[in-house]
């Protein structure tokens, strides 16, 4: 039976070796993996997620002009960069075809203790339904890493992580699908409370918990309701982000380019004349 950990904030992954060869999903759903997940959808080219402002400032400089800087700290935008963490900020216009390098004050250190991953996606309220497929097409253990606040837990986080539980087993007739211990058990109890009505996940109940949440009641107070609203909704971006070999990706363009890669080899073995 596949074991399912849930890793209640990042700050608990102190060794950097702790995901290695794990499989694991990044949950920050307000509101780093949120944004991420739009500006891939709409066109950027890939993300490389930095530790630290400095690092990301440092890697842009080495990216050429199509990079951007990009995240938050403290919810607001960095003093220099291009972009903030407003998912309504990474329009086509804004990202298509750019390397973004982000920084983000709990988001992206989840990403990058991930490093060492065997997988890692990136996962919101956003492309909830195309998690749980992964993770059923996986079929093996996993690790949900909830990123929290200033390295504490969040409540937002935690439900998400639990509702994806509930909803596997739900998929699966509720029999003993996964291993699962304690906090795993809390997270389906909590997010039946905060994510669920009448048995189904409901958006209207996510946004009345992203209301009432320390972080969400602080992006309020910066004038970022709309956010809120915005990161609530099911399932409005069916897109699977990865991270792999340092940048992050749309799944789908990973295939593509693996894709291309094969056929590109193909036709160079054909076209070598023989002798
Ligand atoms: C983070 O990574 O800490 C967040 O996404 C914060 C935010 O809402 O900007």
């Amino acid at each position: 039976m596949p074991v399912v950990k849930i890793i209640p904030a990042q700050s608990l992954v102190t060794d950097d070796l702790t995901l290695k060869d794990k499989n694991v999903v990044v949950v920050d759903v307000l509101r780093a993996a949120s944004t991420m997940l739009v500006a891939l959808s709409n066109g950027a080219k890939e993300i490389i997620p930095a530790e630290s402002t400095n690092v990301a400032a440092r890697i842009a400089r080495g990216s050429g002009k199509n990079a951007l800087l990009c995240g938050e700290r403290n919810g607001k935008i960095v003093e220099g960069f291009n972009l903030g963490n407003s998912p309504f900020e990474y329009t086509k216009d804004a990202v298509s075809a750019k390397t973004l390098v982000f920084s983000t004050t709990n988001g992206t250190l989840s990403i990058h203790k991930s490093r060492y991953a065997k997988i890692c996606i990136i996962a919101s309220f956003l492309n909830f339904s195309k998690i749980l497929d992964y993770l059923e097409e996986l079929n093996d253990d996993f690790i949900i890493i909830c990123s929290g606040k200033l390295n504490n837990f969040c409540l937002e986080d935690f439900v998400f992580a639990g509702a994806i539980l509930n909803v596997l087993f739900k998929r699966n007739r509720n029999k003993n699908y996964y291993e699962i211990s304690d906090s795993e058990l809390a997270a389906k109890k909590l997010s039946k409370i905060f994510a669920f009505e009448s048995g189904n996940i409901n958006s209207g109940k996510i946004l009345e918990m992203f209301l009432l949440c320390e972080h969400g009641q602080y992006l309020k107070s910066l004038g970022f309701e709309k956010d809120l609203e915005f990161c609530s909704k099911l399932d409005t971006y069916p897109f699977l982000p990865v991270f792999n070999k340092g940048v992050i990706k749309l799944r789908q363009h990973i295939e593509e380019e693996e894709n291309k890669k094969k056929t590109f080899k193909k036709i160079n073995l054909k076209d070598i004349p023989e002798k």
